[in-house]
């Protein structure tokens, strides 16, 4: 939210007079002074006027996950365990899933507070590709590369995937690139080949990579440098 606005909304504060409060850089935002009534403030702001704490903010939470087999990318699940379990429960309030992955699948799953950013991640429009390394059950062909650059039509959305790069790595394994995050969206565009999935791993989303020294089931706090490639 625009900061006049967030002061605007405060009770007894009227558009005047926030106008000249931050005219009078009685404002700060995370400690220094905001003079500019355009500035952004998210809830994760600490926002205050003159000794007045106008709201606390909270921490905003990136973390990596080296998601294993055999669990639900859901924050809750009946039955299974879910990619939450294996976070320590202090850290799981308020995170949300960035880009699910299957039961079976591994790999960098990413996990925040921060909507507007996980957004942007996932969006298609925002073009950040996710790498996958794919295993299948038969034969790759040749020819399996210009359909992913031309893209299948998924007749449930009534769309056509976004050209993707597939470059083969042996007869039966592949790495893939996709900016889109469409349910099934891999297993159903070798489906197209009749080929299934036996084996799929997601090596990174955007310029962020899983990093190698966590095993399957360790996650790390992203670092300021990966939260700022988004
Ligand atoms: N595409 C799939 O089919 N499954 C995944 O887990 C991720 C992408």
């Amino acid at each position: 939210m625009r900061l006049d606005r967030f002061l605007a909304s405060l009770p007894s504060h009227n558009r005047q007079q926030v106008r000249l409060m931050l005219a009078q850089r009685r404002v700060r935002v995370d400690g220094q002074v905001v003079s500019d009534p355009l500035a952004e403030v998210r809830e994760f702001n600490r926002v205050e006027l003159d000794d007045q704490l106008l709201q606390a903010g909270r921490p905003a939470r990136y973390l990596m996950l080296h998601k294993p087999t055999g669990c639900v990318s859901a924050t809750q699940d009946p039955q299974h365990r879910t990619v939450l379990d294996l976070l320590p429960a202090a850290l799981r309030e308020d995170l949300h899933i960035a880009g699910r992955l299957d039961f079976n699948t591994t790999g960098l799953m990413i996990l925040t507070n921060d909507g507007q950013w996980s957004r942007r991640l996932t969006q298609p429009a925002t073009k950040l590709p996710k790498h996958y390394l794919v295993e299948t059950e038969d034969e790759i062909g040749e020819h399996y590369v210009a359909k992913f650059l031309e893209g299948f039509y998924f007749a449930f959305e009534g769309l056509t995937t976004l050209p993707a790069q597939l470059d083969i790595l042996g007869p039966r394994q592949a790495r893939l690139a996709i900016v889109e995050g469409r349910y099934h969206q891999v297993k159903r565009m070798f489906g197209h080949f009749d080929n299934k999935v036996v084996g799929l791993h997601r090596e990174s989303m955007g310029a962020i990579r899983l990093d190698p020294r966590l095993a399957p089931g360790e996650f790390r706090e992203l670092t300021a440098e990966e939260v700022a490639t988004v």
